[in-house]
């Protein structure tokens, strides 16, 4: 635990800096169905989506499958213990996402997005679409897409750090435009988990490409949520998400890491691993200001976020402290926590929530085996620790997706 221990040292370290300079730096209750199935990535060198279905109760079947992606899975390197970054190989929230019945996942060793149709009829069967395409940023860690708009976006974190999206159709992505640049100054890997690119996501309203970027704050580096205009396509014209970014560096926060949008608001919830959780809202719907943050106490670094439909509050992960503690989508309150260290894992990183249930993924940490914890929103109790060494996912493991 000695890594993490010095995490844990040095972010408090920030928190403190950041205290101190303060300026630097819908849905019915009854309503919600179980997800289908859920996905990650073993972001190993042969990289693989595993696919493992949902049950009617909720719970994780013992069927699941594993889908090569035709690309490399790599690991960043860990600034903070000078070790090769695992768990958290990617320092990201969502390494894969769904748009509609496509799964899209990064291959952050080669530099590539493979796009994937999923089975209707079996959600654990998945059919790669064309081949996978070449992003022009060097180590992509995280991608969205948007059905509405059959686009996906990447972004990338290496040495050359930024944003690029690709439209896709029945036969496979386009390519990729032109790298939306973030000057980073970092390497292929990176060295993290500082001044790394975090996320990227739609809003709800598909008219905007959010990317938080962690800053650095020990070295006077201002992480910032960087908001991509996307113009819908016309009869002459296709989709384009805008070269240029509306940059806002929300006061009090300084490494920014997953997000979530929030049914029925503008609004985001946003981790930063500094301190907790934020709410952020937008001023003229432009700047992100933030509306309420809270300090997650005896926190590592808090990074992953989901918002649970049954309780209408926000679960967020720490990959050093196996929990998950439960914050207001109002003004990031802490409303309670649940403890989960009798199941052994060292911590949590990507989540998703559907119906009743979260399912976060730890990839454990090469002594412990990664596993999904499911716990159920509403009794705040884990209900399956679903084990993944028979799936081959080890500590590499990254990301989720849900398909509802
Ligand atoms: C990591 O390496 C750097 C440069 O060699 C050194 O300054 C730092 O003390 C090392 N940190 C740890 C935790 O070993
Ligand atoms: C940090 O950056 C801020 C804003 O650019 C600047 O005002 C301040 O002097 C810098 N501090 C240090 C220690 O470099
Ligand atoms: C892995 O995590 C377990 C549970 O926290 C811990 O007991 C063990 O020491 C860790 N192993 C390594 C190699 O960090």
């Amino acid at each position: 635990m000695y890594g993490l221990t010095l995490l844990s040292l040095s972010l408090a370290t920030i928190m403190d800096q950041v205290l101190a300079r303060p300026t630097s730096c819908g849905m019915g209750a009854t309503q919600n169905k179980n997800g289908k199935a859920i996905y990650l990535i073993t972001n190993d060198n042969t990289n693989a989506v595993v696919s493992i279905p949902i049950g009617e109760d909720g719970l994780l079947q013992t069927t699941g499958t594993s889908t090569a992606t035709a690309g490399a899975g790599s690991n960043s390197f860990d600034g903070l213990t000078n070790q090769t970054a695992a768990p958290d190989a990617l320092f990201s929230q969502s390494s894969l996402t769904i748009a509609g019945n496509n799964l899209f996942a990064v291959n952050a060793g080669c530099n590539s997005l493979s796009m994937f149709a999923i089975d209707p009829q079996d959600p654990t069967k998945l059919t790669m679409v064309g081949k996978p395409v070449a992003v022009p940023g060097e180590f992509p860690t995280t991608v969205a897409a948007s059905a509405e708009h059959q686009i996906a976006c990447v972004g990338s974190t290496g040495a050359k750090a930024g944003v690029s999206c690709a439209s896709f159709s029945a036969k496979g992505l386009g390519a990729m435009d032109d790298l939306r640049e973030f000057d980073l100054g970092q390497t292929t890997p990176p060295v993290g988990p500082m001044n790394t690119v975090s996320q990227v996501a739609f809003s709800n309203d598909g008219k905007t490409l959010f990317t938080t970027v962690k800053g650095d704050p020990t070295k006077n580096n201002t992480g910032f949520l960087a908001s991509f205009h996307v113009q819908a396509c016309t009869k002459t014209k296709a989709v384009s998400v805008s070269q240029k970014a509306v940059m806002s560096s929300p006061a009090g926060t300084a490494v920014l890491f997953g997000f979530s949008t929030m049914k029925g608001s503008n609004n985001l919830f946003v981790t930063d691993a500094s301190f907790g959780g934020a709410v952020l809202s937008f001023d003229q719907g432009i700047l992100a200001t933030v509306q309420g943050k809270e300090v997650v106490y005896g926190q590592t670094a808090t990074c992953w976020v989901a918002i649970s439909p049954a309780t209408n509050t926000a679960f967020v992960t720490d990959v050093g402290v196996n929990r998950m503690v439960e914050m207001s989508l109002t003004d990031a309150s802490i409303q309670g926590q649940v403890d989960l260290s009798a199941n052994g894992d060292p911590g949590l990183i990507d989540l998703r929530a559907a119906g009743d249930f979260v399912y976060a993924l730890s990839p454990g940490n090469g002594t412990t085996q990664a596993a999904v914890t499911v716990v159920n929103a509403m009794t705040k109790e884990q209900v399956q620790h679903f084990q993944l060494q028979d799936l081959g996912v080890g500590k590499n493991a990254q990301g989720m997706a849900l398909l509802e």
